[in-house]
């Protein structure tokens, strides 16, 4: 688009529904911040909204998974959510939430629109229903075998390992994440969006019209959509968190928008209170044509962004995004970033382990935010190593950037009285006008970059302007010239030149840097006595920036390094983590009734090894482990003597279990299984060295074995003739 009037810079709504990593962070908040601050400092009309996404499946099953309320949930977490993204330095105009009733209003506005201009469908269909918990399970209350890569836990709406988008109806052998159960069929009604209606104009709009500036990534993706040909898409649910149908619509009782339809009108409602904050119009941004909608989200999120909200924009009478700007994963140590294995670095985590430490904190957010950027995952995949951020730190932001800013006001106040030295015209020589081209070409190839979303090039060319200036030091060697001074005085115009022009190499190293890095760059302007507007981008390549004679202060630390140990401690903390996350799922697993997966075992005597009797369909052995590891476990006999339901919990028993040296509560996730009273007096095995668990709020101190057959019935695994409680298993 050329010239737009305004531009509105939307960040993928991230769920509130726990910590962020900071791949979320690189994938779509620190570029769109990037790009922000630079049309900031271009003075250009800019609008940056972002906040939380507060519905859906991913928040209600936290909410169970912390025994909690939805609306617990989302407090919680948009809080931390919004002041990590500030502490980190993403600068959103508004950080709202699409709890707000502005939002709600917004939303189902939307949605009437749609359904009186004819633009939905409404449909009865048969869908998966839970009867345990008397629940249509949908997105991710459905969990089954992934039809395209086999992954066994993939969601109803997404496989999270190969990033499928699916459908309940795909996943083979689905079950309820609730109960674990397979669901039946019942019928339902839902409204449907056609995308199917909107093919043509997709094809065109996407394939043709931005086929030279959407990255290859994004339109990859959407071409393989449209080639598949677009189904009717549900954007309504059976549930009772979110966004209810509005009244006077049919039909539409005890139903929700589907998450996916209302978190993007968040960017419109987010604009609104924006607008209503600041005494402003929010219209244009959303509806005349001269404004440029900007959408920064991570790769799983395309389709959502490139097909669904432009079909719904479209149709409510709203602009269409000018791009779709996508990053790819980003993985961490050799793996890929999960919080919910434990693999990954939370913005929280990193903030109270940098940031909030020691001063220096604003050092540390500049340094994550440079080596995010200098990896970024823009054309594909990239990796986080603890290793490569402080090689990074050190080699580019320490020993390049922050050297040579350094020594220009070292060298300044040592050879130059602590002033800006003047200029000799007269004995400018090509290596002082070589390095002043380079200053000012920087300025066209760091905004074409920009514009054109390549941040970490843009990024990359800054860092070698600086590395440039080193090497004009190095040549110069002002220190040198220095020594013959006293028996040639005229030596003081060589020193002032080259020190001239490095502190204008420096004043503009501060306009570059700035989008990136934002805290170096104040730092930069404090340390010239100057004052932020220094950093407005029409400075950007001037040889004069600051005056001659202007005094400075003394040079600052900019950038710290990173101590080996502390390098050590991440990985250390790290491991630990996803170790720790590893076991507690293990044992809820196996306590709370889902993915039971305990087979049969039998002793093969003759090579004594132990191998698996016809493990289920589809079910894999585990990887082999040692006799040392498997003698960790301590197994005894016990007998039930207690047994009753959990309130609010239909899945858990409460037992007291009989040990011989002692009595024993276990929460065990068998409620659907069992009646309390008909296993009271049965012998069970019990893994009784676990560490204590909490569940629903009672601790529960072991674990009771269970082997599960091929139709999901549980067993008790027991000794065949009784025993003494306390009896080793082995
Ligand atoms: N919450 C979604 C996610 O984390 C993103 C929502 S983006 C929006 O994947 F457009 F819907 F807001
Ligand atoms: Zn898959």
């Amino acid at each position: 688009m050329t010239d737009p009037k305004r531009y509105l810079i939307t960040s993928a709504l991230p769920y509130a529904n726990g910590p962020k990593h900071i791949g979320h962070l690189a994938g779509a908040y620190l570029p769109a911040d990037i790009y922000v601050r630079y049309l900031r400092a271009q003075k250009k009309d800019v609008v940056y909204v972002c906040g939380s996404d507060e519905h859906g499946a991913a928040i209600t099953i936290q909410a169970m998974k912390e025994n909690t309320t939805p609306r617990e949930i989302v407090d919680k977490y948009h809080a931390m959510l919004k002041s990590n993204m500030a502490d980190l330095g993403i600068s959103f105009d508004i950080y709202h939430r699409t709890s707000a009733p502005i939002h709600h209003e917004t939303a189902r506005e939307f949605f009437t629109m749609l359904n009186d201009n004819g633009d939905l469908e409404i449909k009865e269909t048969e869908q998966y229903f839970d009867e345990a918990s008397s629940t249509f399970l949908a997105d991710r209350y459905i969990k089954g075998t992934c039809p395209v890569c086999g992954n066994e836990n993939a969601f109803g709406d997404q496989c999270e390992k190969c990033g499928s988008t699916l459908s309940p109806e795909e996943l083979i052998n689905p079950k309820s994440t609730l109960s674990g159960n397979t669901p039946i069929k019942k019928l339902t009604q839902h409204w449907y969006l056609p995308l199917n209606r909107h093919e043509e104009f997709l094809r065109k709009w996407i394939l043709e019209e931005h086929k030279d500036d959407w990255k290859a990534n994004v339109l990859g993706q959407c071409k393989s959509w449209l080639d598949a040909g677009l189904q009717p898409r549900a954007v309504t649910r059976d549930l009772d968190w979110g966004i209810k149908l509005p009244n006077e619509v049919e039909g539409g009782e005890g139903k929700v928008l589907y998450v996916w339809f209302d978190a993007p009108i968040g960017y419109i409602s987010a604009t609104k209170q924006w607008a209503i904050d600041n005494n402003k119009d929010w219209k244009p941004y959303w509806y005349n044509d001269d404004t440029k909608l900007i959408h920064f989200i991570g790769k799983d999120n395309i389709v959502f962004h490139a097909i669904i909200f432009p079909v719904m924009l479209k149709l409510h009478g709203n602009i269409l995004p000018d791009n779709v700007p996508s990053n790819e994963f980003m993985n961490l140590e050799g793996d890929k970033m999960s919080t919910s294995r434990g693999w990954s670095i939370e913005m929280e985590d990193y903030i109270n382990d940098f940031v909030k430490k020691e001063n220096g904190g604003d050092q540390m957010v500049d340094a994550l935010r440079y080596y995010l950027y200098a990896i970024a995952p823009e054309t594909k995949d990239s990796e986080f190593t603890w290793k490569g951020f402080q090689d990074s730190v050190k080699g580019e932001l320490v020993d390049v950037f922050g050297n040579f800013v350094n020594r220009a006001f070292v060298l300044m106040h040592k050879l130059c009285k602590g002033k800006v030295p003047p200029l000799h015209p007269a004995i400018i020589d090509d290596i002082d006008k070589a390095l002043l081209s380079d200053i000012f070409n920087a300025k066209a190839s760091i905004a074409g970059l920009i514009e054109s979303y390549k941040f970490r090039d843009a990024q990359y060319e800054v860092i070698d302007l600086a590395r440039k200036g080193n090497k004009y030091m190095q040549e110069k060697q002002p220190w040198i010239v220095a020594k013959s001074l006293e028996a040639n005085p005229e030596a003081q115009q060589l020193i002032d030149n080259c020190l001239h022009i490095c502190l204008q190499l420096t004043a503009n190293l501060a306009v570059y840097i700035n989008p990136f890095l934002p805290h170096a760059a104040k730092k930069m302007c404090y340390m010239m006595k100057v004052v932020n507007k220094i950093l407005d981008w029409e400075n950007a390549g001037k040889p004069n920036l600051l005056s001659v004679g202007y005094s400075l202060r003394e040079p600052q630390l900019l950038f710290r390094k990173i101590d080996d140990t502390e390098v050590a401690e991440q990985v250390e903390k790290l491991k630990t983590k996803s170790e720790k996350i590893k076991m507690d799922t293990a044992s809820s697993n196996l306590s709370e009734g889902v993915a039971l997966n305990i087979l049969p075992v039998t002793q093969d005597t003759q090579n004594n090894t132990t191998s698996q009797n016809a493990p289920a369909e589809g079910r894999e052995v585990k990887p082999e482990i040692g006799f040392e590891d498997f003698v960790k476990i301590d197994l005894k006999v016990g007998t039930i003597v207690a047994a009753e339901k959990v309130a609010k919990a239909d899945k858990l028993l409460k037992l007291e279990v009989d040990l011989g040296f002692e009595t024993r509560t276990i929460v065990s996730g068998i409620a659907l299984h069992f009646e309390p009273a008909a296993i009271v007096g049965k012998q069970v095995t019990v893994v009784t060295n676990l560490a204590p668990r909490k569940m629903r709020g009672i601790e529960s101190n072991g674990m009771i074995l269970m082997a599960e057959d091929a139709d999901g019935k549980l067993k008790f695994v027991n000794p065949d003739e009784a025993v003494k409680n306390g009896s080793g298993v082995s």
